[in-house]
């Protein structure tokens, strides 16, 4: 058998924990399956001394992530600290210099910083693996790096934050507000006592620009992705979405446009009874369309300790197998310096239909007033229903489900109908995702 390989890590959280346990517990399953010995031989995390849970027999203790980086004690480094610059970014950069391997599960990092430090690794040789980065411990990345090479991809879309997913699920099962449900998943331990970055859709941009780098030879461009979160949605749309056989789900959607790539994490109607559609709870999914394959989807857990240590643990054994001296493929599908930039296809420009839910003035010609504003923007209605009678206070909520048309369009009909005096309120506009299912 080879020589054991040795692990740094820097990060011994939920999935740093689980990591080192996992590595332990399965020693020799892993090691009949990589033909050599996986050992953690080095630790840091930001707090001295702490009992962690597990046995630290034969870890030296490091004050520094980037000291443990670069040490003679180590081969591999595994940085699960997270966050988007320091210390993650100085310690990634000086194992990879160092001719470290790097395995890390942060997506905040790589949606910043990944085209920089797959051109790093790629200098030095050495592998950057980030299977744990996108949708937890499905392995994603790999399929979209290796297996799907051969595929022009078209888009590819996803559930790819549990804690959305579930506040939504149980919205719908059980009828609670917003609030109520992102309380309970708090208690629960589904989300963060600071849930911005998950309900704004910020920690699924993350992931989806990594996805769309793979997906469309782009350089990742954390910051060119439309955002949309879920703090808007009401029981009223939930209800309305499923009267007209849709369900709402917080998606990330990259897709190849005639003017660009069109990136979006936004709340998304999707009809009943399709494949994304019955993804529940904290479960994540991916699909991907694209030209020799078709669609596939990939479902599974997105988060917790275990399943990522699963794919952070994967990407530890593809290093333990691969041969010394041997180049290593590159680290996002194609070497990093023949990425393409980003080009931004605007949003103005998304194509597809619309729900929109109104308040509008209880009064006479109101209806013929919003049917000439969408004529004049060519928008034809696939249904349009006034949901209750009117208020006391002269207000009719009314639901309109568009055909395909453009969002600039949809924008511009809105404001008309605001001109003319007949919306209360802001309008509720979601978008429709068309799915190729049959
Ligand atoms: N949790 C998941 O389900 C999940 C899923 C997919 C990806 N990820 C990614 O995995 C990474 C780790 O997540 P986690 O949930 O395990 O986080 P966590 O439970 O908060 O643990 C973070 C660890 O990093 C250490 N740390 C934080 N800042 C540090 C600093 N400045 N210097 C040294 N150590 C520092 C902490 O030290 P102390 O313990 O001493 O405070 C802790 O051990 C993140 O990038 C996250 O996005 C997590």
């Amino acid at each position: 058998m080879s020589e054991p390989l040795r692990l740094g890590v820097a990060g011994l959280g939920t999935v740093g924990s689980a990591l080192i346990q996992l590595v332990h517990n399965k020693q020799n399953m892993l090691a009949d399956r990589c033909g050599r010995t996986i050992r953690v031989t080095g630790m840091n995390a930001r707090t001295a001394g702490r009992d962690r849970g597990f046995s630290t027999d034969g870890m030296k203790w490091f004050d520094n992530p980037a000291d443990l980086a670069v040490s003679d004690d180590i081969d591999v480094f595994v940085e699960l600290m997270g966050g988007e610059d320091e210390p993650a970014l100085g310690a990634v950069k000086a194992a990879l210099s160092a001719g470290k391997h790097v395995v890390t599960a942060n997506k905040a990092l790589l949606a910043k910083h990944g085209v920089e430090l797959a051109l790093l690794a790629e200098e030095n040789g050495v592998l950057l693996n980030c299977e744990a980065a996108v949708a937890g411990g499905i392995p994603i990345i790999k399929v979209m790096r290796e297996s799907l090479t051969a595929n022009a991809v078209t888009r590819v879309f996803g559930i790819l934050n549990g804690t959305c997913n579930y506040i939504l699920t149980r919205m719908e099962a059980e009828g609670m507000t917003f609030e109520d449900c992102l309380a309970d998943a708090q208690k629960l331990g589904y989300a963060e006592a600071d849930p911005t970055f998950d309900i704004e859709g910020n920690d699924t941009a993350h992931k989806l620009a990594i996805l769309a780098s793979l997906a469309f030879g782009t350089q990742i461009a954390g910051d060119a992705i439309y955002l949309e979160g879920i703090t808007k949605i009401t029981i009223a749309d939930i209800e309305a979405a499923k009267e007209m056989g849709y369900r709402i789900k917080l998606l990330g959607v990259a897709t190849r446009t005639a003017a660009g790539v069109e990136s979006r994490v936004h709340p998304a109607m999707v009809p009943l009874g399709s494949a994304i559609a019955e993804i529940g709870g904290v479960t994540n999914a991916v699909a991907i369309e694209a030209d020799t394959v078709g669609s596939l989807m990939m479902s599974g857990p997105g988060a917790g300790g275990d399943a990522t240590a699963s794919a952070v643990a994967g990407d530890i054994c593809d290093i333990a197998k691969s041969k010394p001296g041997r180049q290593h493929g590159p680290v996002l599908g194609q070497p990093a310096n023949t990425l393409v930039p980003h080009e931004r296809s605007a949003m103005t420009a998304h194509s597809g239909g619309y729900f929109l839910r109104l308040n509008v003035v209880d009064k006479p010609g109101t209806m013929a007033s919003i049917a000439t504003r969408f004529a004049e923007h060519d928008i034809s209605l696939e249904s349009i229903v006034q949901k209750r009678g009117a208020t006391d206070d002269g207000e009719a909520p009314i639901v309109l489900v568009t055909h395909e048309t453009s969002e600039e369009a949809i924008g511009k009909a809105l404001a008309g109908i605001q001109s003319d005096g007949r919306l209360l309120g802001e309008a509720q506009m979601i978008r429709i995702e068309k799915l190729n299912e049959s």
